[in-house]
């Protein structure tokens, strides 16, 4: 049987390219397989300490955002990273064998590291490591993430396999990257260039899953478009990346094909494109954020899933720890 984990950082609120590129698809998995969702709160910490109040209202909010785009806490294990020990047990182990070579190839480290790499920390620089750890503890066999993290699911990958060489034995299950779908890298509603971000300083390059009506209805109009109607075929959008990321966005809410947007309005204005975009972000994206601050209302309901989710992670991630202990030499 399949086990699917996946997580997501709970620093900020969660967007489109979020959820088209990941959580939607999660969610997919819980019928046919076994599924585990984390909120990695440790990987959180890379870009500095929120203040213990917001860190724990983020990890909340996170929760119950998973459970309102679809996780069911009764298929799925839902549990934040820091109630589970073997994360920071297995990241220092698999840290050890990681050379700094591939940690110095990752992109993302550089993009967040930015000009001033002597400031930047060691945990940012070994976060892909606590990642690896994050799959490799529940020894994981697909991964549904976004685009942006390939780089770091192969490293992953890497690390899994550098380990078994090591102990001379197939001890991890190499981990498969699940990046599927028509919106695995949402861009930016101000620059097709720039990727969907919750750290984007604009507010207009994202919509939020918490967005209302009005706020979903003005980003959208104001979204960079070009002065092209919209093209007949999938090859008109090349070169065209605002364009193409609308309707790519439009495709993946609606769950059909670029092909299929595009033969509904070839040779139409986007204005009246944005017109229907909105109608459709309203039917599928305002009921979610209902939903969450239901959620957070139930005051004990989320802890209670968080701590359900804990035990079971606890059950499996301490059984791997263990072995890989053993395997080592080092003392249990
Ligand atoms: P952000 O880059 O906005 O801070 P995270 O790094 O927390 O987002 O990403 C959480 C999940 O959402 C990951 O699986 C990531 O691949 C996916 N994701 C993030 N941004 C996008 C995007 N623009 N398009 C598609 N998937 C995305
Ligand atoms: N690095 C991922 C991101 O920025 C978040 C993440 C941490 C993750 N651990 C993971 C994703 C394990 C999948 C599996 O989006």
């Amino acid at each position: 049987m399949k086990r699917i984990l996946s997580g997501i950082q709970p620093t900020g609120a969660i967007h489109i390219g979020n959820y088209l590129g990941a959580i939607k698809n999660w969610v997919t998995f819980q019928t046919q397989s076994e599924t585990l969702f984390c909120v990695v709160d440790l990987h959180a910490l890379t870009t500095g300490y929120p203040g213990a109040a917001e860190m724990q209202n983020n990890v909340r909010t996170m929760v119950a955002c998973y459970i309102a785009c679809g996780i069911d806490p009764k298929k799925s294990s839902v549990f934040a990273q820091s109630d589970v020990p073997g994360h920071c047990q297995l990241s220092w182990i698999l840290g050890c064998i990681t050379p700094l070579g591939w940690l110095n190839r990752m992109t993302q480290f550089k993009d967040k590291a930015g000009k001033n790499k002597e400031n930047a920390s060691l945990g940012l620089y070994g976060y892909p490591v606590l990642m690896a750890a994050d799959i490799l503890l529940y020894q994981a066999t697909h991964v549904p993430v976004g685009a942006d993290q390939k780089q770091h699911l192969e490293l992953a990958r890497d690390i899994a396999t550098a380990f078994n060489r090591e102990v001379g034995e197939d001890f991890f299950i190499i981990p498969e990257p699940f990046i599927q779908g028509v919106a695995t890298r949402v861009m930016s509603l101000r620059d097709g260039a720039d990727k969907m971000s919750k750290s984007d300083p604009s507010d207009y390059s994202r919509i939020l899953l918490t967005d209302d009506m009005d706020v979903i209805a003005q980003k959208i109009r104001k979204a960079k478009t070009d002065s092209e109607p919209i093209p007949d075929t999938v090859e008109g959008l090349a070169d065209r990346p605002e364009a193409q990321n609308l309707i790519q966005i439009m495709a993946s809410l609606e769950e059909t094909e670029v092909a299929d947007v595009l033969a509904r309005y070839a040779g139409e204005s986007f204005s009246l494109f944005k017109q229907a975009m909105i109608e459709t972000l309203h039917s599928t994206i305002l009921p979610i954020g209902q939903k969450m601050q239901e959620i957070l209302a139930a005051k004990d309901y989320v802890d209670q899933v968080l701590k359900d989710g804990a035990e079971r992670a606890n059950d499996i991630s301490q059984k791997t720890v263990q072995q890989v202990y053993q395997l080592i030499g080092l003392r249990k």
